[in-house]
């Protein structure tokens, strides 16, 4: 009998306030479901996509987490291998919870096990990379690295993916608020102007530095005074309906910081001492 293997990995939150296409967490859940066989033909197949509103391709080369497992396989010199996938969504579509992150991490996990696992998990990154770029058109890896690594991630240069694990203090939890409106990642990085002022690089880094020091420190008031976004929530903030009340009413309920989970529309509060939805995956 052939049993598949399944690569299974969490949804992640990216950019955490203050560190834009540079930071990010893994949740417990959701994640999405990636099934890979052998078949006794040559080449990767795409034989079921379900969930997100059935917007997604089967078309290996347009779906996240085939352009992501064919990389892989190109480089292990195996693209003829006979395999086929199926990929089950847990997400809807341009939630803000890096679901096509998440897609293309599952993917080169669950054929890297199917081929008895060649390469170490965190090598799997460069090819997870690949298949989350034919999402969104960019280059960053706060959505992958996390979903692939667990934890907290923080990535000090995109294009040679140097990324470090970044201490989660005790006791802090996220909190997930995923309002019913569609953002797409492209989009919503369409928007984003291109230049940053001084002043704005300042503030914005100061945070950066105060909320790294803040998490490895269990500093949670240093965390709270860091978490706020100077540069891209402003920009992103009305694409999200009442974002502002959401934002001011976690804040009143004792919330750390509350903004906008990758390009959104998902929204988290950082939470210290209440465990009501995500834990930080480690
Ligand atoms: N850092 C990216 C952005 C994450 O904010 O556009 C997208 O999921």
């Amino acid at each position: 009998m052939k049993t598949g293997i399944k690569g299974h990995d969490t949804d992640p939150v990216s950019n955490i306030a203050v560190g834009y296409d540079l930071l990010g967490f893994a949740l417990d859940a959701p994640g999405d479901e990636i099934v890979v066989r052998f078949r006794e033909e040559p080449g990767l197949v795409i034989t079921q996509v379900t969930g997100a509103g059935g917007k997604l391709p089967r078309a290996v080369d347009k779906n996240t987490a085939g352009v992501a497992a064919m990389a892989l396989l190109r480089h292990l010199g195996e693209e003829r291998r006979g395999i086929a996938m199926e990929v089950h969504k847990k997400m809807p579509f341009g939630s803000g919870l890096g679901s096509s992150a998440a897609s293309a991490v599952g993917a080169v996990v669950a054929v890297n096990e199917l081929l008895k696992r060649p390469l170490e998990k965190r090598e799997l990154l460069p090819f997870a990379m690949q298949g989350e770029h034919v999402a969104d058109g960019a280059w960053h890896a706060d959505n992958v690295a996390p979903s692939l690594m667990g934890g907290m991630i923080f990535i000090r240069d995109n294009e040679t993916l140097d990324v470090h694990r970044v201490h989660v203090p005790e006791g802090l939890y996220a909190v997930v608020v995923h309002p019913k409106v569609e953002v797409l990642t492209r989009s919503a990085r369409s928007i984003l102007r291109e230049e940053v002022s001084l002043e704005q690089h300042v503030r914005q880094s100061g945070n950066l530095g105060g909320l790294l020091i803040g998490l490895f420190r269990s500093d949670f008031e240093l965390i709270r005074r860091s978490l706020h976004d100077h540069i891209i929530e402003p920009q992103r903030a009305s694409l999200i309906p009442h974002f502002r009340a959401v934002q001011e009413a976690a804040r009143q309920a004792g919330a750390l910081g509350c903004s906008v989970s990758g390009a959104g529309p998902s929204v988290f509060p950082l939470c210290p001492h209440i465990p009501l939805d995500g834990h930080i995956g480690q």
